[in-house]
């Protein structure tokens, strides 16, 4: 019998990956047959150019797409990306194949152990939420400079609560039960992990054990906070909708308010229901401008208060990528997921002190918010004080630009009418920032557009410096059958500067039409040094039916990957028939994974 699944059961839940025996037949063949592709380059790059879906940014690029797109097309661009990189790179394990298969499925060599997932408890009052997505990992011992890859806190968002699985939620108005439910499901899970031997294990009443969820008093700060529009609140209950996130050098977490306006509406003026319907219980409904920041919070001090900070900016927020300016500035680049909208970066007004955690823990409290601008290759600054665009066009302060910043970008600058402050995008996702200074961000997709796979942005900064006000930019790699991914999201580089991306095929699309060759979302690496044209691509991981893969995380010596297996099952209309049944075999349940394996 062919060998289906892919994942063996071990003890104690761990999972040992093999390669299945449809997936080696087909690579044995496909090892057999004659190469088309010139010496020294694998098939893979011969077949490597920049997918059709990249249509949307095609005119602004630099150049890099014309040269897949003159005379021999496919075979000219992979001939430039051999040239590029010497040509060649290979993936250090074999390559899985797409896959339907309902399970996380791994290379050869690899394994997994389930860390958490939905219905495990965090604290003894508090359990793990639904939907995890961003996840961090801290050494135990970074405060003092450690690197430890054994033991450490690891931080997980929780984005959304599924009612039909969280508050068995049907249709019609939702209790306030059901409310509170979902409400206990969303936000994070701080907790201390160690590996003993192979296994990544969960430590039980650790001290640094935490769950922030929805009711959960943050703090504002910056130009928001105490402000009219803010109805005078510097204080707001809870975070919701985290979906990405970042880490601060100063070993915080920042986690990224995304789809607010499905909790308590898109703002006070909103008068419908939102999707959640939290607002159907109006003695706990809050104002929707209290969400839709980036919140930093403090891992290491399980007493701390949890911050927004609202220069950031109040828009659908994907992720924080943080950086640090030669002069020691805090910068940090965040997307704003929807279709048509920005990338914006916010630059500290402070600079940096490794020895002073303390007043790190203020940077971004205090700055300037800018947004990008591709037409012109230009980061405008949201500076209301200085720029009378924003106060011509009815906004009346610098608190009023950033809880309305996707209304401000969006305000028309010259006489043509596609003329605005902030140019409009193909729903940025996660953005990564490389060791040389260099930006990617994924840009998962636009059907508006006719960008159905998406592709990855490169931006380098004039002088490569991350508080600069210019910028270049160029198509790094796109989705299509050529490169085997399609509608990239989130993003890691490994310590060798390798790109790790993760797929996001809504799972009402996935395995049909122009997405069957896909197969389910997975997990791909791109090795380092096939910069220019898109490279090769290797796909890692696959997810389990209808999940996601998100949060890419390794240890600092590379020897862990975290992921975090994001609605498995999620188009079940029925609970007693599951559509996945991952991990466990019964119901479908999110979880965060340890994947070790690497040298
Ligand atoms: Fe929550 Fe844009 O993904
Ligand atoms: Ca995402
Ligand atoms: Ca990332
Ligand atoms: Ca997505």
């Amino acid at each position: 019998m062919l060998n289906m699944g892919a994942v063996t059961r071990g003890e104690k839940g761990e999972h040992v990956a093999k390669e299945p025996d449809v997936v080696r037949i087909k690579r044995e063949k496909r090892e057999r047959r004659v190469d088309p592709a010139p010496a020294g380059m694998t098939r893979r790059r011969f077949l490597t150019f920049l997918g059709a879906g990249s249509a949307a940014l095609t005119a602004g690029s630099t150049g890099v797409l014309s040269t897949g797109q003159e005379g021999g097309g496919v075979r000219s661009a992979a001939a430039a990306a051999a040239q590029t990189s010497g040509g060649g790179a290979e993936a250090f394990f074999t390559p899985i194949e797409p896959t339907d298969e309902d399970d996380l499925i791994l290379p050869e060599g690899f394994r997994y152990d389930v860390v958490r997932k939905w219905g495990d408890q965090i604290t003894e009052d508090a359990p793990y939420g639904y939907n995890n997505d961003y996840v961090a990992y801290f050494p135990i011992d970074a405060l003092n400079g450690g690197q430890s890859s054994q033991d450490g806190i690891l931080w997980v968002n929780h984005e959304y609560a599924d009612p039909k699985w969280v508050s068995e939620y049907q249709d019609g108005e939702k209790t306030p039960e059901q409310i509170a439910e979902e409400k206990a499901a969303v936000g994070g899970s701080v907790f201390r992990i160690q590996k003993s031997g192979d296994n990544w294990e969960f430590v039980e009443d650790d001290q640094y054990n935490r769950r922030i969820d929805a009711t959960t008093p943050m703090d504002l700060t910056g130009p928001a906070a105490g402000s009219e529009e803010m109805e005078g609140a510097d204080e707001v209950i809870g975070t919701l909708a985290n979906c990405g996130g970042g880490v601060t050098p100063w070993n915080t977490v920042l986690t990224c308010e995304e789809n607010f306006q499905d909790y308590y509406g898109a703002s006070s003026d909103a008068t419908e229901t939102s999707r959640y319907r939290w607002n159907d219980d109006s003695d706990n409904a809050q104002p929707p401008e209290h969400y839709g920041w980036i919140a930093e919070i403090d891992p290491f001090d399980p007493e701390s208060k949890p911050r927004k900070h609202t220069w950031l900016g109040r828009l659908r927020h994907e992720n924080a990528a943080v950086t640090l300016s030669e002069s020691g500035k805090v910068v940090v680049y965040t997307g704003h997921d929807q279709e048509d909208q920005r990338i914006y970066k916010f630059v500290s007004t402070g600079t940096y002190d490794p020895g002073n955690r303390e007043a790190n823990l203020d940077l971004l409290t205090d700055g300037m918010l800018y947004v990008a601008n591709f037409s012109n290759g230009r980061w405008v600054a949201l500076d209301y004080e200085n720029n009378p665009i924003f106060s011509d066009n009815g906004f009346t302060s610098q608190a009023d630009v950033l809880v309305r910043a996707p209304e401000a970008v969006a305000i028309q600058e010259g006489e043509d009418e596609e003329d605005v402050i902030g140019t409009p995008l193909d729903r940025c996702e996660d953005i990564e920032v490389a060791s040389d200074g260099t930006v990617y961000a994924a840009l998962t997709n636009n059907a508006k557009h006719g960008n159905f796979y998406g592709q990855i942005l490169r931006i380098t900064e004039a002088g490569n410096d991350p508080t600069a006000e210019e910028f270049a930019f160029e198509v790094f790699a796109a989705g299509g059958p050529q490169t085997g991914f399609a509608s990239p999201d989130n993003l890691a580089f490994d310590r060798n500067d390798n790109l790790w991306i993760v797929t996001d095929m809504s799972s009402d699309k996935l395995n049909e039409g122009i997405y069957e060759t896909f197969k389910n979302n997975g997990a791909f690496f791109m090795p380092a040094g096939t910069a220019g044209i898109g490279g090769d691509v290797f796909q890692f991981a696959s997810g389990p039916v209808q999940s996601e893969l998100t949060g890419p995380f390794f240890t600092p010596d590379g020897s862990t990957l975290f992921l975090a297996v994001q609605h498995p099952g999620e188009e079940t209309k029925d609970t007693n028939e599951p559509t996945s049944t991952w991990p466990d075999g019964d119901i479908p349940r999110p979880a965060v994974v340890a994947i070790t394996g690497f040298a």
